[in-house]
């Protein structure tokens, strides 16, 4: 064990991530978010993000995500951040860790906007594949804001297991006779109705709520990377904005629960938990990583 910092709910780990990862206790963090080495050949001050082609790579990371399974409380959720290089095989490599059911969604988070690039279309995305350890229970807190809005229950199309008559009220809803079928479960339906959220429009239902959709395209301005920005400037080379990490750690987990960064960095994972209340494990093999993170959590009021 190499520990570096402990204070307040919070350890900073200065060591390989794997031998961190062999050390830790199975089902005990509740989120682990990692933006892992993306491959791309690049040498920064502190580490080299090179891992061989990507057949080599896969290896690499294979023990390092059965440990992360490991370690991942049973109602848990992980996020690995990645881009154009390696989501693909690590798609592949979750599936087969994970199990395919276990995959949620793969977002794309916009970086950037009109960089230099030249006869080719502007990478401006990077990937997070987001997985559960237990599909059939897991953690998703709903954001909520001022204005309703109403959504669709169901989507066009006879889908197998989708198409069961529910009751609302007196009302009978017969999706399949409809050639359609159900996006929610008859539970998430029941919590609906009870919740005063459910209406039927010409027979088909739809929520009404102040329930914010938030989809799998993540392009707002607090998404955008902080050197693309004149308004923050960091000791880091490849921080991740605090809008990526406030909006997963607030939909995935409560306060006081375990989150872990394994890929720590410039810390973002670090401060945004600390801001939200949230216990914190996090582990560079870079000194300076673990510094730099340090100096930040040490500067939050
Ligand atoms: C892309 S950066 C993470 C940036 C971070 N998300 C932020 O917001 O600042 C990846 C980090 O992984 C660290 N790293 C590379 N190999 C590692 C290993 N085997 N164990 C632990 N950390 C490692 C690097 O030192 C680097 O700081």
């Amino acid at each position: 064990m190499s520990l570096y910092y402990s204070k307040d709910d919070i350890q900073i780990h200065n060591q390989d991530n794997l031998e961190l990862l062999k050390s830790l206790p199975e089902n005990s963090i509740n989120l682990i978010y990692c933006d892992i080495l993306y491959n791309t050949g690049k040498v920064f001050d502190d580490y080299s993000d090179d891992l061989g082609n990507p057949e080599e790579a896969m290896e690499w990371y294979r023990p390092r995500i059965t440990e992360m399974k490991r370690v991942l409380a049973e109602n848990g959720s992980i996020f690995i951040h990645c881009n154009w290089r390696m989501d693909s095989y690590m798609r592949i490599l979750m599936d087969e860790i994970f199990g395919t059911n276990c995959f949620r969604n793969r977002i794309y988070r916009q970086h950037s906007k009109e960089r230099g690039f030249f006869a080719n279309f502007d990478s401006q995305v990077d990937i997070i594949l987001y997985y559960v350890k237990d599909h059939k229970s897991f953690v998703f807190h709903e954001l909520r804001g001022e204005s309703k809005r109403i959504v669709p229950l169901f989507e066009n199309g006879v889908l197998e297991g989708r198409g069961d008559v529910r009751f609302f009220g007196e009302e009978k809803i017969d999706l399949k006779s409809m050639n359609k079928h159900w996006l929610i479960s008859p539970a998430q339906f029941e919590d609906m109705i009870k919740a005063g959220e459910v209406q039927l429009i010409n027979g088909l239902p739809y929520r009404f709520s102040n329930v914010i959709p938030v989809g799998n395209l993540w392009n707002e301005p607090e998404m955008l990377d902080t050197y693309t920005r004149t308004d923050t400037a960091d000791a880091y080379d490849t921080p991740k904005p605090e809008g990526v990490l406030d909006r997963i750690i607030r939909i995935v987990t409560d306060p006081g629960d375990l989150v872990a960064d394994f890929f720590l960095g410039g810390g973002t994972t670090a401060v945004v938990s600390k801001k939200l209340g949230r216990r914190f494990i996090g582990c560079d093999i870079s000194e300076k990583a673990c510094g730099v993170t340090v100096s930040k959590l040490e500067g939050l009021k």
